[in-house]
């Protein structure tokens, strides 16, 4: 990401009446290694959910790709724990991978093609890592070849997207792919509030939303200071999603260099840094038909907490 794309967005964000900031601003290498810690979280339901679907369906997932050649492309890629059961799986399966991660999180990208390179020592497997933006990593690889693609857009990525913002996602999405082409995406469906309240309220959330407040002074000379702000998360009805604020302990002034611009936070004023929207199997039907998929399969985990939709491009 470019540092005026980052500047832009700040500037945006800090200038609205209701601050916000979008939670990809927090993905530096630093800021993936926290989100890595979130998911490892006993009482954070989304990764646990979404590494069961995996191992109770890698075998329906492998019967895809044994159909017709496939490339396995994944966006946000992260640290690949899940894809990694379905590769062990293909492998088993004897099918020849090639698996491009895509994340703009350079030390992501770097971790992921090392372990896989530890892990899985086999020339069955071809790994090429892309430190780009989605659709500048797709669009080098859709130049590339012909043979049909699936690709994997996993976690809550989509959940954490403003609801125009996802719809626009996947109609550029649909528009780079090919007749047939697949992609599996993850969504986490709404479920109790108090349980999405313990998902996400662990000291480890904090850290995480504070680091974008570290990314903002390193980036563009800013002189926030973390001890002055708290985070909390809630569900809220309004808008169906579980919204994340950093607080201002107090009253303060916050100066960046690169905007050349001072900031205002009264006390207590909040800065939404983080949402996920909660879907349910409806929306989400809808959605797939209004960017020009066909669900193909809908696979859950135990509880359906959690889905991976199995979607086909239709042109
Ligand atoms: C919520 S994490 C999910 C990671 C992984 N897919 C998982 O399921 O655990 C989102 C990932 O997308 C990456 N990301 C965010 N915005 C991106 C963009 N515009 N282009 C490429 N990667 C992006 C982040 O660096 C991060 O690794």
């Amino acid at each position: 990401m470019t540092n005026s794309k980052f500047a832009n967005e700040v500037l945006k964000g800090l200038s609205l009446k209701n601050k916000k900031l979008p939670s990809w601003l927090i993905f530096d290498s630093r800021g993936s290694e926290i989100f890595n810690e979130i998911t490892k979280l006993e009482n954070y339901h989304p990764a646990r959910c979404e590494l069961e679907i995996f191992n109770i369906h890698k075998s329906a997932l492998s019967k895809v790709f044994s159909s017709a050649p496939t490339q396995l492309i994944e966006l946000g890629s992260g640290d690949g724990e899940k894809t990694m059961v379905l590769i062990r799986e293909l492998i088993q399966d004897g099918v020849e991978i090639q698996y491009t991660p895509i994340d703009i999180s350079e030390g992501a990208i770097e971790q992921l093609v090392n372990t896989l390179n530890q892990n899985f020592k086999t020339p069955s497997l071809n790994v090429t890592g892309l430190v780009a933006d989605y659709f500048e990593g797709l669009a080098s690889i859709t130049n590339n070849s012909d043979k049909r693609k699936m690709v994997l857009f996993l976690g809550v990525t989509l959940n954490n997207m403003d609801i125009p913002d996802g719809k626009s996602f996947l109609k550029k999405l649909h528009q780079s792919l090919q007749n047939d082409d697949y992609l599996l995406i993850g969504f986490d469906l709404m479920k109790s509030p108090k349980l999405l309240y313990q998902s996400y309220n662990d000291p480890l959330f904090e850290k995480f939303n504070l680091h974008l407040l570290d990314r903002v002074n390193e980036c563009l000379g800013a002189n926030f200071n973390k001890s002055f702000f708290v985070q909390q998360c809630h569900y809220n009805p309004k808008t169906q999603a579980v919204e994340s604020f950093l607080y201002s302990t107090r009253k303060q002034t916050i100066h960046i260099k690169a905007l050349n611009k001072d900031f205002e936070f009264a006390e207590w004023e909040g800065l939404q840094t983080e949402q996920s929207f909660k879907y349910s199997i409806q929306s989400i039907e809808k959605l797939a038909c209004e960017s020009g998929f066909k669900i193909a399969e809908n696979f859950y985990d135990s509880q359906r907490y959690f889905v991976d939709s199995l979607w086909q491009v239709i042109k």
